[in-house]
């Protein structure tokens, strides 16, 4: 097979575990991936892809990940410290029986990225960091329960916030709804990335290039990176089992960023202007796409 797995026959057990022989199961499924591959596409290796068992226990792990997300949306407010977020964020997330993916995540101290105004990602919590009226706040939280990987993110308004900062909320918001309105399976991943700057440009704004989405299920960053400047019809192919985020960050000057922050995490906006990201984990199907978490 292109991706290297080993050849069966059409009378052997299925690959995907469904105890079906193959013939019956993902055999049409396989010879497509290979002509794929034969005509030249990026075709994501098998082993990428979700069983219907994986899917489940995504789902399991995304009931409280989005349950952390709720109660953060329910108790932050004007005074809230960042770190009191990542105690929240600790606190329910073990007390759901599931571990917080960034604490300890090659080094990342806290349980939670929060993310203030013009940082664009991988804020650390602080307890000297006190949410104000006005500020915007990503808070992105990513859950592993028995083994498996979820990851989402949200914006917060805290108190009364500026229009223009509303509005780049907003519009980052609705270019993940425009992503998720280009994920068409068989058609290709770079059709969600064109579709979100094409989207922000028109906003005025700009996407940055350095990080982006990524496969995630089994581990926490699996293949594929997905950018959101990329051009339509390129990139790997949307198979359906194909599982990953969509997490477009979206500045409101330029797409620069700033990553000498001494703490080796946090990033900046070069101009210093605010940046806004909302996160979705989806998995491509036969139809279309589930939505996971978000
Ligand atoms: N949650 C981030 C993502 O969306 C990853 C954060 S890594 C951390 O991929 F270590 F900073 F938590
Ligand atoms: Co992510």
């Amino acid at each position: 097979m292109y991706d290297g797995g080993p050849h069966l026959g059409r009378n052997d057990e299925c690959w995907c575990g469904s105890g079906r022989k193959y013939k019956k199961c993902h055999a049409d499924f396989d010879e497509r991936l290979e002509a794929l591959a034969n005509a030249g596409e990026e075709v994501p290796p098998r082993s990428l892809l979700k069983t219907p068992e994986d899917i489940a226990g995504v789902k399991r792990s995304a009931a409280v990940n989005i349950g952390v997300l709720d109660y953060v949306a329910e108790h932050i407010a004007p005074g809230v410290t960042t770190e009191q977020i990542d105690q929240w964020v600790h606190d329910y997330t073990f007390e759901h029986g599931a571990i917080p993916a960034p604490l300890d995540y090659e080094g990342f101290p806290k349980s939670v990225c929060t993310s203030v105004n013009e940082v664009v990602c991988h804020g650390i919590p602080d307890p000297d960091q006190v949410l104000a009226a006005g500020d915007i706040v990503n808070v992105d939280c990513s859950t592993i329960k028995d083994g498996y990987f979820s990851d989402s993110s949200r914006m917060f308004m805290i108190g009364e916030v500026s229009p223009e900062a509303a509005e780049l909320v907003k519009v980052t918001k609705e270019a993940v709804e425009v992503g998720l309105a280009a994920v068409k399976p068989w058609r290709h991943l770079g059709d969600i990335g064109a579709a979100i700057n094409k989207f922000a440009k028109a906003h005025g704004y700009s996407v940055v290039r350095e990080f982006g989405g990524h496969g995630i299920g089994l581990e926490f960053h699996e293949e594929p990176f997905v950018s959101f400047v990329t051009r339509a019809g390129t990139g790997p192919i949307l198979v359906p089992g194909l599982m990953f985020t969509i997490e477009p960050m979206i500045n409101m000057g330029k797409h620069r960023i700033d990553m000498s922050d001494p703490n080796g995490w946090t990033v900046r906006t070069a101009d210093g202007k605010l940046t806004a990201q909302w996160e979705v984990q989806i998995v491509v199907t036969d139809e279309g796409y589930e939505l996971l978490s978000w």
